[in-house]
């Protein structure tokens, strides 16, 4: 069922964002007959561009299609100064004479795509003009990463938010949740009688988590020196995939349902203390290298970062859940940029049988695992122990290999499409509620904290093109990272 008619307005209509992910996701919906009706989408941003402009830009990142034309005519653009509540005028003006002329209710989704610094101002003057809540019709809140920078800074922004919006009206966005194979872990999960009664301390050995990016910084480093990838992807995306994979069921698969649970797993992680983050935390910076034979320069040397940095382009991260399900089992999280590859999974290791009736060879082929991969190339893979043909009772590992690829005609969405989707039917499931983003960063704070006023721990320096510092390997004491492989494909990279 289609939306109610309604219109998105972005702030920060002049950025990237828009450009690269936002346009294409509606572009990519409106083919496909998603989007409500009625729809209009007012960009708005300082810089002064008439409609025509502004369609010409979106154009750039369009694919050529009959249906474009009719597309761009769905889009506007208003431009829209910050310093006070009056300069928000023309906004509301536009969006009456829109709504009129168009013929559309006045439902209005407000996305802040702008510098996280108007995160609190916006939504201020929207209040200001009238235009944040209504008795007829709906008003949202789309708010864009990062959401604060330090628990503090994410708590002030809460209750900002909390001023002027209420929590059901406001969609903090965390593109990871829009991710396919992420929302699969649910229907996987829950679904099969087969992998749930596994999922637990008994069955499970660790869990592994790696998000690895073959990307640097590109032209970021600004914006991405006072983040480091503690921020920039474990604090909000690995964590939340980390609640996907943890939760317990839902009782119904329902906004708050599911959010309750995934809240909970945040509030039972073990806290890692400022003493403790050398043991458990790993940090890194990829240094100049060549890779397939070119030249790449060091984190330290890109466009826009401190010559002499300590921002971190590499983390690993080694911690529990303090509760029945996982007591005991370790979590294993690395991410980082300029690795070999890119590849974001998650991999299940299970326990070995309890007796080794085939000899060792065998034994080590009797270590299941049950890999997500989330990106690219999705899918779910699970590996164990067959008998090798022949004399004896010789094991080899086989694989049981699902790509979603092989589902033809299904085109896996982006995670935009499906996330502004849900936005625009009032659906905030895969959007990160307010309780549950403090949680996360309750967490991760200390290792923060420590890393700042503790000169003495380390940063390890990685070449650009390798799996991030060996010491990250420490962090496993039995077992290794599943990349690098022993078995190496034929590209050399999975295994
Ligand atoms: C963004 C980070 O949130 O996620 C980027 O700011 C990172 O630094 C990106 O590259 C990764 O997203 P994806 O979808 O490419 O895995």
């Amino acid at each position: 069922q289609k939306a109610e008619n309604q219109i998105l307005i972005i702030f920060g209509a002049s950025g990237d964002l828009t450009k690269r992910k936002l346009i294409p996701a509606l572009f990519e919906l409106y083919k496909q007959n998603l989007l409500p009706d009625k729809f209009a989408v007012l960009g708005a941003s300082r810089s002064t561009l008439s409609d025509d402009e502004f369609r010409k830009r979106a154009d750039e990142f369009l694919p050529n299609n009959e249906k474009l034309d009719e597309f761009k005519k769905k889009l506007f653009y208003q431009a829209v100064q910050n310093n006070s509540a009056e300069d928000f005028k023309p906004l509301k003006s536009r969006l009456k004479e829109i709504t009129e002329s168009l013929g559309i209710e006045k439902n209005y989704i407000f996305y802040l795509s702008t510098p996280p610094s108007l995160y609190g101002i916006i939504p201020k003057f929207l209040t200001d003009n009238g235009l944040s809540t209504s008795n007829k019709y709906f008003r949202r809140l789309i708010v864009e990463k990062p959401f604060g920078t330090t628990l503090e800074s994410a708590k002030e922004l809460n209750i900002q938010l909390l001023n002027y919006f209420s929590e059901n009206q406001i969609y903090r966005i965390d593109h990871y949740l829009g991710k396919e194979t992420v929302q699969n872990m649910l229907v996987t999960r829950f679904s099969n009688g087969i992998f749930e009664p596994l999922w637990n301390r008994r069955y499970i050995d660790r869990i592994e988590i790696t998000s690895a990016e073959s990307l640097g910084v590109e032209g970021r480093g600004g914006y991405y020196d006072h983040s480091g990838a503690l921020r920039d992807m474990l604090q909000n995306h690995l964590l939340q995939v980390v609640g996907f994979v943890a939760m317990e069921a839902p009782v119904v698969v329902e906004a708050n349902a599911i959010r309750n649970e995934i809240l909970k797993v945040f509030q039972s992680f073990r806290p890692i203390q400022e003493n403790e983050v050398s043991r458990y935390v790993i940090r890194g910076q990829y240094t100049e290298s060549k890779i397939g034979g070119q030249q790449v320069v060091g984190y330290r040397d890109e466009p826009g970062v401190d010559r002499f940095s300590r921002t971190e382009t590499f983390v690993a991260l080694k911690f529990f859940i303090d509760n029945w399900r996982w007591a005991g089992v370790p979590f294993y999280i690395r991410t980082g940029k300029k690795l070999p590859t890119r590849v974001t999974e998650i991999v299940i290791h299970f326990k070995n049988v309890p007796h080794n009736l085939f000899g060792t060879s065998s034994f080590e082929h009797s270590n299941n695992q049950l890999i997500i991969r989330i990106q690219p190339d999705e899918g779910i893979l699970l590996k164990f122990g067959m008998k090798t043909p022949g004399a004896g009772f010789k094991a080899q590992t086989v694989n049981m290999d699902f790509h979603y690829s092989d589902l033809a005609d299904t085109n896996v969405p982006a995670a935009y499409e499906r996330l502004l989707l849900d936005c625009m039917q009032g659906d905030a499931t895969l959007y990160a509620r307010g309780d549950a983003v403090e949680a996360a960063w309750k967490f991760v704070q200390p290792i923060l904290t420590a890393w700042e006023t503790n000169p003495e721990i380390p940063i390890y320096g990685y070449p650009a093109g390798t799996w991030g510092p060996e010491d990250s390997d420490k962090l496993i004491l039995h077992g290794q990272w599943r990349y690098p492989c022993k078995n190496l494909t034929n590209d050399g990279l999975y295994c």
